[in-house]
């Protein structure tokens, strides 16, 4: 018979599948309160229009959507962006400023599936709206690599690549470009280190090829690896609107500088990001070695909430995805194996001895204290085989002779010693054996 499997790209989780992906829910939501930021929600299918246009042609030829029975255009959400923007435009004024928002979530996007890429996944989002200056960023980055290192990883395992498109604007502006061709041009740019010069085309099918003078200029500036080479090639190029941008990374880094996070951070002209929204500095996170996918991207996007109908109102943010830093925490042997134990597994006499043994089973677990019991009859033996399978610390062990005595035997599965325990006692007595040292 024909059974029925997931859908290519989507993912099940199976109990140990399960605590891992909690297990970095768990870290990421506590670097993210440690940082002030505040948690929430929205739902999963969107109005389709909410990414039309907003979040660029790549995520929307992504997109799962469909029509609903109502006849509206729908669409599973690709990315947080739109919508938290969303979020925030609704109630802007009455927010406390600075909102800094953070949510756990799964996305959809319809793409080629491969190693860290599949059509569902969970995304860390973390935003600050209302803050136009470099402030912003230095607190995001310096979460995003709190959310990385909290898990054991080090700047010899990963780091972060700052861009920014200001400064490529401002630069293909001075250059004599217009906006239609910097747009182009930064396209390509975001494809150059995929594809080579096959980037450049979409460019030349539209305004004719570049001149070459000017594409070794782009070539020269997308290899730009540090502030220094920045400033000397900028330096030819005045104007005070480069000035002011330098000025701002200047911040930016010695923000980060000042945060001891400099040996995480590199600068990257390279980077540009291909969501449509950004506006100014960008980043992506990737494992040291380059073998994997981006770990993490974001930037700024003073624009969006003001075209979604809202007030203007400055934004920067990035999401970490669940796939490739899964991937990297088990190259690098971080994922911890999850074993859930037991703290304490009752050994059952017989039917009589069991309802005996429900009234402590309930009231160890009301107390706090994970308890297990064998579901039906079963042989001594077999249930202390069972008993240290389960990893227990401690067995309570009820047979009929001890009942009669109105003591239960408290056997503790570490130091294999053993004591009777009057039965109005056993909570007192487990309590103390689990809070001695093993
Ligand atoms: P993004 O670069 O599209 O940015 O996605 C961020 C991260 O999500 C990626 O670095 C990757 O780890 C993960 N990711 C994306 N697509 C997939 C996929 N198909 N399978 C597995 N993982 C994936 C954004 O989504 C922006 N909205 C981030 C942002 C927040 N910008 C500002 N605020």
């Amino acid at each position: 018979m024909a059974t029925f499997q997931t859908l290519p790209g989507f993912r099940e989780f199976y109990p140990d599948a399960l605590a891992r992906r909690n297990h970095i829910f768990r870290v990421w939501r506590h670097a993210a309160q440690s940082f002030g930021f505040q948690e929430y929600d929205a739902p999963v299918l969107e109005p389709l229009e909410l990414y039309k246009t907003k979040s660029g042609d790549e995520i929307e030829q992504q997109l799962f959507s469909f029509t609903d029975k109502g006849g509206r255009e729908v669409a599973l959400r690709p990315e947080m962006t739109p919508t938290v923007c969303r979020l925030v435009g609704e109630k802007a004024n009455t927010l406390k400023r600075p909102i800094k928002w953070f949510s756990i979530a799964e996305f959809y996007r319809y793409e080629r599936m491969q190693k860290g890429r599949g059509r569902c996944f969970f995304q860390f989002n973390a935003d600050i709206f209302g803050e136009p200056g470099p402030e912003a960023e230095t607190e995001l980055i310096a979460m995003l690599v709190q959310c990385l290192a909290a898990f054991g990883l080090t700047e010899q395992d990963f780091y972060v690549r700052l861009s920014d498109r200001n400064l490529w604007f401002y630069y293909l502006e001075a250059l004599g470009l217009d906006e239609a061709r910097i747009r182009a041009v930064l396209s390509a740019v975001d494809k150059y280190e995929k594809i080579g010069d096959d980037a450049f085309k979409p460019y030349g099918e539209q305004f004719g090829p570049l001149d070459d003078a000017l594409k070794a200029k782009v070539l020269a500036f997308l290899q730009i690896k540090s502030l220094a080479a920045l400033e000397q090639t900028l330096a030819g190029v005045g104007g005070d609107k480069l000035t002011a941008r330098l000025a701002d990374w200047r911040k930016l880094l010695g923000n980060l500088q000042a945060m001891g996070l400099s040996r995480f951070i590199e600068v990257d002209l390279g980077v540009v990001r291909g969501l449509a929204y950004y506006t100014g500095f960008v980043f992506e996170a990737f494992d040291r070695k380059g073998e994997l996918r981006a770990l993490a991207g974001g930037g700024r996007y003073d624009n969006l909430v003001g075209k979604l109908g809202y007030g203007e109102l400055p934004a920067v943010g990035f999401a970490i995805g669940d796939m490739t830093f899964a991937l990297l925490l088990e190259q690098r042997g971080l994922m911890p194996a999850f074993v859930q134990s037991p703290d304490v597994y009752s050994v059952i006499g017989g039917e009589k001895e069991r309802l005996a043994a429900f009234a402590d089973i309930h009231a160890l677990r009301a107390a706090g204290y994970r308890v297990e019991y064998p579901l039906k009859d079963l042989a001594f033996g077999k249930q202390f085989k069972a008993a240290a399978e389960s990893g227990a610390k401690v067995a309570l062990i009820y047979g009929g002779d001890e009942l009669a005595k109105g003591v239960v035997k408290l056997r503790d599965l570490r130091q294999r010693a053993e004591h009777e325990v009057p039965r109005d006692q056993v909570l007192t007595a487990v309590r103390d054996l689990l809070s001695a040292p093993a």
